[in-house]
């Protein structure tokens, strides 16, 4: 029995909107069937995927369905947290979600699901990505002050999100947690954030995140070990839609 992640497969079966990335990119050419492979090859059916959000483009859940078959149709049990291109699921109701996909697939958002004695945690984070000012060097001069604002409360609703699934599993008796965000836990000007004061708090083994596309922006957060956790991007073209085994 094991467990993987992987995220940001922005699949679009039913859908013409493609990053451009999506379209020039030779790592995006055929991802799906490239990332099919690999779990057909890697993962066995007792195994657990945690697919950390942007999984459609579709804006609507009928855009959705093929997107949503294709991610069913892989090995094991299959674990959702939400990015944010998902627009076909309200956070609010996720209960009606997880009974439309009942046995099928299985949405995280203030709730958690069991992995052994872990618990799995998540929410889908948020991140301030500026714009920031530079200077002709490269060197951050300044940054969006309202695009600031709004980004701290997102970052209110999220890390209490992120608390009521930590708080559903402690109550029901786990200790070792892994967390798992869609955003990168920190953005590029942190070194930390709420997110991994909160993962240190109810002691958590790994942060598992995503977001982070193209080269440039691999490295726009925690790598490796911080204050005890261990951090690890999880997005499909960082990957090159290889799932990386979690535990
Ligand atoms: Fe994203």
């Amino acid at each position: 029995m094991a467990l993987y992640a992987i995220g940001d497969l922005h699949l679009a079966y039913q859908s013409e909107v493609k990053a451009p990335m999506q379209r020039s990119g030779r790592i995006w050419q055929n991802h799906e069937a490239k990332l099919k492979k690999y779990c057909e090859a890697y993962m066995k059916l007792e195994d657990t995927l945690v697919l950390v959000g942007d999984h459609s483009w579709g804006k609507k859940l009928a855009q959705c369905e093929k997107d949503l078959a294709y991610i069913e149709a892989l090995p094991g049990r299959k674990i959702l947290t939400r990015g944010n291109h998902d627009m076909f699921w309200n956070a609010k109701k996720t209960k009606r979600l997880n009974a439309l996909y009942r046995g099928r697939l299985h949405f995280l958002q203030n709730n958690f699901y069991s992995y052994h004695d872990y618990a799995l945690v998540g929410t889908k984070g948020v991140t301030f990505e500026g714009p920031f000012y530079l200077n002709r060097r490269g060197q951050i001069l300044g940054w969006d002050e309202k695009a600031e604002a709004h980004a701290e409360k997102l970052l209110r609703r999220e890390t209490a999100r992120l608390r009521a699934s930590f708080e559903a599993a402690r109550a029901a008796g786990y200790k070792k947690f892994i967390v798992f965000l869609h955003y990168p836990p920190t953005n590029i000007l942190e070194t930390e954030s709420a997110f991994t004061r909160i993962a240190e708090a109810y002691n958590a083994e790994q942060v598992i995140y995503a977001h982070c596309h193209g080269e440039a922006r691999f490295n726009d957060s925690l790598h490796g070990e911080f204050h005890g956790i261990g951090y690890h991007l999880v997005s499909g073209d960082y990957l090159k839609w290889r799932p990386k085994r979690i535990l």
